[in-house]
């Protein structure tokens, strides 16, 4: 199974397709890994806050596949953001790993106030060499005009809630302007749209499934999509992508499903820490 990739703005090329892990209780996590490793997935998403970046490790460890071949993203979470230098190498620990490929900062909780200081921390071990490339999750463009300015790296990734019900054009067209990725968290919706009937009537011509469909329509628009599942079928189908393709108008019709279905937080009002 070969997995397009995305060249992010440093050079560094990213799998389109990923596997998350949001939600995955640790002692689960390992099979889960397991199984997508198994099924062809390289690109895992974790984070601190999930608390099982220890399974994450466990899998890639065991799975024998050389580091290279694999894309292993995680997040500075956002009580951290005051130190992200110790949080990155306690992450390490925790994978079993001496980098990630990307790492992210997860929210920029903008009552703190605090993110362009981590911004520097990612920028610090950037340039030290200490990861293939640094990016933001949650960011709205008014985050990411900030840190743009500061005249230093540029994020790789903005990683944001986008789906069908969430199209977030404004964050899309402010990562092209500045030459950002975007990365879909939540790309299914967390199960939310799998029953749409635009969807299902895409998905029945095409004898496709519903959750094949919604992740065709993420990747022909050229975005990065980490969908999550602990169920093995459904691992192996979400892999299972790039031999079909959506016409024209079916994107048509999924891009006329938007309706503001937000799943997580509102980025603008997230200041948990
Ligand atoms: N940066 C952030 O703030 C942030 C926030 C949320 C998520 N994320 C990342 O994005 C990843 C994906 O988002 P998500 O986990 O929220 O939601 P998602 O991938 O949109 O949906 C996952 C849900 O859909 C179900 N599912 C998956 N594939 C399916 C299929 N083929 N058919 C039917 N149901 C299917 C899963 O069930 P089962 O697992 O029971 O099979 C699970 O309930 C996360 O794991 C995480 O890595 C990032």
């Amino acid at each position: 199974m070969t997995i397009p990739t995305i060249t992010l703005n440093n050079g560094v090329e990213m799998p389109q397709l990923g596997f998350g892990v949001f939600q995955v209780p640790n002692d689960e996590t390992e099979a889960a890994v397991t199984a997508a490793l198994e099924a062809g997935y390289r690109s895992i998403d974790t984070a601190a806050v999930y608390g099982n970046e220890a399974g994450v490790g466990r899998a890639l460890a065991k799975s024998g596949i050389a580091r290279e071949e694999l894309f292993i993203t995680t997040k500075l979470w956002n009580a951290d953001h005051e130190q992200p230098v110790a949080a990155y190498e306690k992450s390490l620990d925790l994978l079993g790993l001496d980098h990630v490929d990307l790492y992210l900062i997860h929210w920029p909780t903008p009552a703190r106030d605090l993110y362009v200081g981590a911004w520097q921390g990612l920028e610090e071990l950037y340039a030290a060499g200490r990861t293939r490339a640094i990016g933001v999750s949650n960011f709205l463009p008014e985050h990411l005009d900030r840190i743009v300015a500061l005249g230093g790296t540029v994020p790789a990734v903005n990683q944001i809630e986008l789906h069908p019900a969430l199209q977030q054009r404004a964050t899309a067209a402010a990562d092209e302007r500045l030459g950002v990725a975007t990365e879909a968290w939540s790309p299914l919706a967390q199960g939310a749209m799998l029953e749409n009937p635009a969807i299902t009537a895409i998905a029945d011509r095409l004898g496709r499934t519903a959750a094949q469909v919604i992740l065709r329509w993420h990747l022909q628009q050229g975005r990065i999509v980490i969908p999550k599942s602990v169920t093995p079928s459904r691992i192996a189908q979400n892999i299972d992508v790039f031999g079909f393709e959506l016409t024209d108008a079916d994107l048509a019709a999924i891009d006329a499903l938007e309706s503001d279905g937000r799943t997580g937080p509102d980025p603008a009002e997230f200041n948990a820490a």
